[in-house]
């Protein structure tokens, strides 16, 4: 089946491209200028060149802080351009898995967020991602909006690489405790791109395979917990391992305010797509054995 990826280089995209392709399919992974989401005819000539009987969006503005500085170029791509991606699906009939971010979110509830939850953005960032979350639905019936949070890969920029190159440069990483949520590795929501497209393509608009899903990692935890574990796991196989001290966020200023508890409910996408949250630790450890080395037999004793 031929599916068109929008984002290339991305953390989700390339993992989208690598299990995609494994399980069969063709893929056409765009990225400006071959697509560019803040052209409206860029987005329709690559859709209808691509033909695609699938479409799924992990091109975004991700850029959080940068995102307060320039809120109409991350509204062009997260919500119009989502938006006009979506319009070009339904033309050509193919149904459109979309991503989301916890960020849409205050972090006020104080439980995990379930899918029908009001939307509350703190930021830029989140606004954008909200008002996309609707263009897409509305444009596209046939559309998957899968909300996810604290995204991870052994490619592109991330948290994850971020501890690991601190661990060499410094004794002590100051790490923020009071943040909840879960590490989310792009493998994990690719395999689940891969596992719900049959039912997606059999699907008819209204049917409750499509519309809003989280799905990240599991268990939640705080970015001191992952941090942890990133650290110990690293050390494990020879990696240099500095103190870690707990923070809170008043400790880290940022730019662009972020929910205190933007953990996600993963039911729904348990119930009615089969799909489980992934554990993160099993796949932060198969991603250290790609970035650190394989944790060896004399390297854990
Ligand atoms: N990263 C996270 O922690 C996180 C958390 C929750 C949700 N999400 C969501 O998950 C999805 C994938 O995120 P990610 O981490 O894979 O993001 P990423 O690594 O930042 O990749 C985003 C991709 O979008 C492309 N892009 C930017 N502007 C574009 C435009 N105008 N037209 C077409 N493509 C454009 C980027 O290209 P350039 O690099 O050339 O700009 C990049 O390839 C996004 O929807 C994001 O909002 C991410």
């Amino acid at each position: 089946m031929r599916v068109l990826v929008a984002g290339r280089e991305g953390q989700v995209a390339r993992a989208l491209a690598a299990c995609l392709t494994a399980a069969g399919h063709q893929v056409t992974a765009l990225e400006p200028p071959g697509l560019d989401l803040t052209r409206r005819d860029s987005v329709q000539a690559a859709v209808v060149a691509a033909a695609p009987a699938l479409v799924v969006n992990a091109a975004a503005y991700t850029a959080v802080d940068r995102a307060e500085d320039e809120p109409e170029l991350a509204r062009a791509v997260n919500a119009t351009g989502a938006g006009w991606l979506a319009e070009a699906a339904a033309a050509v009939g193919a149904p459109l898995v979309h991503f989301s971010t916890d960020y849409v979110f205050d972090g006020r509830k104080g439980a995990p967020y379930v899918e029908d939850d009001p939307v509350n953005p703190l930021g830029v960032y989140g606004a954008t991602k909200a008002e996309g979350e609707a263009l897409v639905l509305a444009a596209q019936p046939r559309s998957v909006v899968l909300r996810t949070a604290w995204v991870c890969s052994a490619d592109g920029a991330n948290f994850l690489k971020t501890m690991l190159r601190l661990a060499k440069e410094r004794e002590e990483l100051r790490v923020v405790a009071d943040q909840l949520g879960a590490p989310t590795f792009a493998a994990d929501l690719a395999e689940a791109v891969v596992a719900m497209t049959p039912r997606l393509m059999a699907a008819t608009a209204g049917e409750e395979v499509f519309g809003l899903f989280h799905l990240t990692g599991a268990p939640h935890a705080s970015w001191h917990d992952f941090a942890a574990a990133i650290l110990e796991g690293a050390a494990l196989r020879g990696h240099p391992r500095p103190r870690l001290v707990p923070i809170g966020t008043a400790e880290y200023p940022t730019r662009a305010r972020r929910p205190a508890d933007g953990r996600l409910d993963c039911g729904r996408i348990a119930r009615l797509h089969g799909i489980k949250a992934p554990d993160w630790r099993a796949s932060l450890a198969r991603c250290l054995d790609r970035l650190v080395g394989p944790a060896g037999e004399a390297k854990t004793q």
